[in-house]
């Protein structure tokens, strides 16, 4: 059968001979990073009721991943953490006037950074808000070639590093997801208890199925079936690479979720249900 010859590169913007819904990925791409940056910024801005632990102030409590870990604490606002659980106490002076005492924006550089330059995220970003080209075999925005990956290239390095950082706040949000399960320094469970334990396990899954992961633990071998450690572990991680993207987008709604629930339930909007009487 004789073949289609078309430069879609100079038929314009979205043109395409693609007969299926292409645009719905980006469409959606573009909707849940809107939605999220919007929330996750607002939430940030609020520096309120991101705690919960129904008034105890001994170990054990629900704290939102968007605030943690607590380097300072503003102890007088509305819903939250006691100051002990802080690493440095109470906001310094120099904090500036014009900025919310907000734990959360002590951290967000590092999520911020880890997911801007995932390799996924970039092809996803790229098409949904660049356009070029938003799909495969679909006409681009601009007929010049897309500069992202060579005029960003340095900053997207930084992804192996941001890696890193991400890998210790797994850690730091397990223990968080550990917290959950006591009040007052009492065991329970609640359901805030299950949010926030699959939280670290969802942000895990896609962590440790970074590229960048998997070549740290099974690149520059020669022999990769000589070491069976790396080999077996290059292979877990294998598995939650193939799912990279489904566990980018899990993780990334459950973040918000947990923090909607931390936040409602500190409100009194929610009632925890929990084997503590709430
Ligand atoms: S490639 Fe996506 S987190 Fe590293």
């Amino acid at each position: 059968m004789a073949g289609i010859s078309v430069d879609i590169r100079k038929k314009g913007f979205a043109f395409t001979l693609r007969t299926d819904q292409w645009w719905v990925e980006p469409a959606l791409v573009m909707f849940g990073f809107t939605a999220f940056v919007v929330y996750s910024t607002w939430a940030a801005f609020q520096a309120q009721f991101y705690w919960y632990s129904n008034g105890a102030e001994g170990f054990g409590g629900y704290l939102s991943p968007m605030y943690s870990p607590l380097v300072f604490i503003n102890e007088t606002a509305k819903g939250a953490a006691p100051v002990h659980h802080a690493w440095f106490g109470t906001f310094p002076s120099w904090w500036p006037s014009f900025l919310p005492a907000s734990p959360a924006f002590l951290i967000v550089a590092f999520p911020l950074l880890f997911r801007f330059t995932c390799y996924y995220y970039r092809k996803a970003y790229y098409r949904a808000f660049a356009g070029s080209p938003p799909a495969c075999a679909v006409g681009a925005v601009s007929q010049k070639p897309y500069k992202g990956e060579t005029g960003l290239l340095i900053f997207q390095n930084l992804h192996r590093y941001a890696l890193y950082f991400a890998v210790i706040f797994i850690f730091i949000l397990s223990y968080d997801g550990v917290m959950a399960f006591f009040r007052d320094g009492k065991f329970g469970v609640g359901v805030g208890s299950m949010v926030l334990l699959i939280n670290p396990i969802l942000l895990g899954s896609y962590t440790f199925g970074c590229h960048s992961f998997r070549h740290l633990v099974g690149g520059q071998m020669d022999c990769m079936s000589c070491n069976k450690f790396r080999y077996g572990t290059w292979k877990k991680v294998t598995f939650l690479n193939e799912r990279h993207q489904l566990f980018a987008w899990m993780s990334l709604i459950w973040v918000g979720f947990t923090d909607v629930y931390v936040r409602m339930v500190s409100m009194g909007v929610w009632t925890d249900f929990s084997t503590w009487g709430n």
